[in-house]
């Protein structure tokens, strides 16, 4: 006898996240990946009629405003989109009786210590991208105590360029190199994130609440980049330069908001309930970077 495949609901599937959790949730069920344009989640009246169309099992919500700088400059539209939107998402999911699984960040952390931070820890985020994650974790779990709030961290992946793509696209055109060497966290593979959900999923119906997934270890940005290059030299691409100069969080320019130092987060709670050991965030770079062609690295031409 054949049971009916999971019904898979994904918002913000034009995200870096969001793209690849649906190639890999694609594996296990039947996907529906919306986008903006097919739910603004800023339309909160939009969100009950349109989910209760729409047959799923499990909602993921990758979706979010997810720049601390863009969040600085518009605040109530932030605070539309991290926190009231997904209260709704999550009361909806509740009503239904559906599995929801909210993504949120190792930004609600002050970032005030080296050592790892756990689900217990207390937050307190320094800028309001953090505030508006926190305040969305805070209400999707008082609305759905059920639901899964995934905390994640650094993420890289084929779906967006991130730090170690700009660091070899800017080193194979010669630019001098920078990067901030006192801010740490664990950069994390959205291909192994997408394999732990997956698992979640499939697996551990029963898990709820706060749950840090990231990559094992921890990194500044200019530890992270020296990483890429060291492996993009192993690859054989055509770097002109291979070193990073430090730079000083405190000194930076180029953020409007305010970032926490040091937020990486502890994985315990994830291994001690699914048996997940997050591999190396190393390993998971030189697989990641193995799978792209000297010409994914250029820069983008404007
Ligand atoms: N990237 C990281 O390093 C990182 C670190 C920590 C936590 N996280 C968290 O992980 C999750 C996924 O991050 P990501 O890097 O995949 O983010 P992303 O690439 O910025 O994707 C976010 C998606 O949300 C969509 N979105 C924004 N406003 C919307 C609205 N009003 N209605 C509907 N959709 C809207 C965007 O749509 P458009 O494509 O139309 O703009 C985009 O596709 C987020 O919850 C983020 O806070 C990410």
């Amino acid at each position: 006898m054949s049971s009916k495949p999971l019904r898979i609901l994904i918002l913000g599937g034009r995200g870096g996240l969001g793209k690849a959790l649906t190639r890999r949730l694609e594996g296990i069920g039947e996907v529906t990946s919306w986008s903006r344009a097919d739910l603004d989640l800023s339309q909160l009246d939009l969100i009950a009629p349109k989910l209760e169309a729409q047959p799923f099992d499990v909602l993921l919500n990758p979706a979010g405003m997810t720049s601390p700088d863009v969040c600085e400059a518009q605040p109530e539209l932030a605070c539309l989109v991290n926190v009231d939107a997904p209260e709704r998402l999550a009361a909806c999911c509740q009503r239904l009786g559906r599995r929801f699984i909210h993504f949120s960040t190792d930004y609600v952390f002050d970032g005030s210590k080296t050592s790892t931070w756990s689900e217990d820890d207390s937050t307190d985020p320094v800028n309001h991208y953090g505030k508006t994650k926190r305040e969305g974790e805070l209400v999707v779990l008082a609305a759905f105590p059920q639901a899964l709030v995934a905390r994640v961290s650094w993420l890289f992946g084929p779906d967006k360029p991130s730090h170690p793509d700009q660091i070899i696209a800017k080193a194979m055109e010669g630019n001098a190199l920078t990067a901030i060497a006192d801010k740490t966290s664990a950069p994390t593979f959205t291909h192994d994130l997408s394999d732990w959900i997956t698992k979640l999923i499939v697996d551990h119906p029963e898990v709820c609440g706060p749950l840090h997934l990231c990559n094992e270890g921890t990194a500044s940005w200019q530890e992270w980049g020296l990483e890429a290059l060291k492996i993009a030299e192993g690859m054989g691409l055509p770097l002109q330069t291979n070193s990073i100069r430090p730079l000083k969080l405190a000194e930076s320019t180029f953020f409007k908001a305010a970032r926490p130092p040091h937020t990486t987060m502890s994985t315990s709670r994830l291994t001690q309930l699914t048996g997940i050991q997050p591999r190396a965030w190393q390993e998971a770079l030189r697989d990641y970077l193995h799978g792209k062609t000297a010409l994914a690295f250029s820069l983008p031409r404007s």
